[in-house]
């Protein structure tokens, strides 16, 4: 059994076989940076276009270094959402067009239960119950995983997501675009003592996350001390800034510990690349004393690897509709209710 995977939710063109033991047969990521970095953040339109253009190559780049034809796919599973709508019915009208013509199961993925996922492509043996913070460019979140297919969103951001603020400051500063790895790039220079942010919490006591406030701090602390991109301190402001951002999300990760008692502890997304988050969060783990699972860099950022991971999952499972022509796109999280202390 061989699963096709597609993920076109946002600015990354992606395929990927797995085969029935969850093995990687082929992975093809293709970036869309160079279009969208003259305007400092994603176009919607043009990144929908670009995917259009791209995905049967990606698709046909991906069946051949796996040495497969599409007779040989069993199952295709692919992104509805969250994330651009145009982008994601580029992949979701792709993929129902060939489960159409080949009569093969169709399994309809959620994004960030895929970068969930994304943990598993390299250890199948996380102990359960799991908390996973998915830090990516459009979520911030916070999941109770129960077990495989059972989770709980616990808490998530209210505003920017934590990848956006670095992108955001990168581009104010005119560092260049996507800004989160420029800024993990710079901030390793830099000490990150030198600037001084408060840490945002929530008054209603939520494990939910802010980052609109550290946003304007850092914009206020680049106008007090007229930093820019040639500026003597710039790198110990990017370590101050980058720091600041690990310890919100860490602090609520804590908080989430202390009322879910896990057993094991997953760091995934796209800003899950961050050195110094991946080294922080390694020793926050340590030092309670849980395991804790990251997966290598190339499976944070989006990849369709995560996707047929999760659609074999699914399948396995039995519980999925064998053909369903019926998905949709959505744009934002549909499929979880954010947790609340209240209704425990
Ligand atoms: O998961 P992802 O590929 O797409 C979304 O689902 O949003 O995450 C993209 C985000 C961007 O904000 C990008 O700046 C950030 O991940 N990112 C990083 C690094 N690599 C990518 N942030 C910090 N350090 C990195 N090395
Ligand atoms: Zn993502």
């Amino acid at each position: 059994m061989n699963v096709l995977g597609i993920e076109t939710s946002c600015d990354e063109t992606s395929a990927s076989v797995l085969n029935s033991d969850f093995k990687i047969l082929s992975n093809v990521v293709l970036s869309q940076d160079e279009i969208h970095a003259p305007y400092g953040g994603v176009v919607p339109e043009l990144a929908s276009r670009q995917h259009l253009t791209s995905l049967s190559y990606v698709v046909q780049e991906c069946l051949d270094r796996a040495q497969l034809k599409l007779e040989n796919i069993s199952a295709y599973a692919v992104t509805q959402g969250p994330g651009l709508v145009g982008s994601l019915l580029v992949g979701l009208s792709f993929a129902k067009g060939l489960a159409f013509y080949f009569s093969k199961p169709l399994i309809g993925i959620d994004h960030l239960e895929a970068h969930i996922e994304s943990a598993f492509l390299e250890t199948r043996k996380i102990p359960f119950p799991a908390l996973a913070l998915v830090v990516s460019g459009g979520h911030t979140s916070i999941f109770f995983v129960k077990k495989k297919l059972d989770y709980k969103l616990v808490g998530r951001t209210r505003d920017d997501a934590a990848g956006e603020a670095l992108d955001k400051i990168a581009k104010f500063l005119d560092l260049g675009y996507p800004g989160g790895p420029i800024i993990d790039r710079l901030a390793e220079k830099g000490n990150s003592q030198k600037f001084t942010f408060g840490l945002p919490h929530m008054t209603d006591g939520s494990l939910d996350f802010s980052f609109s406030g550290l946003k304007t701090a850092a914009l206020k602390l680049i106008k007090e001390n007229k930093l820019s991109k040639r500026h003597a301190n710039l790198f110990d402001f990017l370590a101050s800034f980058e720091m600041a951002v690990i310890r919100a999300l860490l602090s609520n990760l804590a908080q989430a510990i202390k009322l879910f008692k896990p057993k094991s502890l997953i760091l995934c997304g796209g800003v899950a690349r961050n050195k110094k988050l991946r080294h922080q969060f390694t020793e926050f783990s340590r030092k309670e004393n849980l395991p804790s699972f990251i997966p290598s860099p190339e499976f944070c950022t989006d990849n369709a690897a995560m996707v047929a991971s999760l659609g074999l999952v699914k399948l396995k499972s039995g519980k999925e509709p064998p053909f369903y022509l019926g998905l949709n796109a959505y744009p934002r999280i549909a499929s979880f209710q954010p947790f609340s202390k209240q209704k425990k």
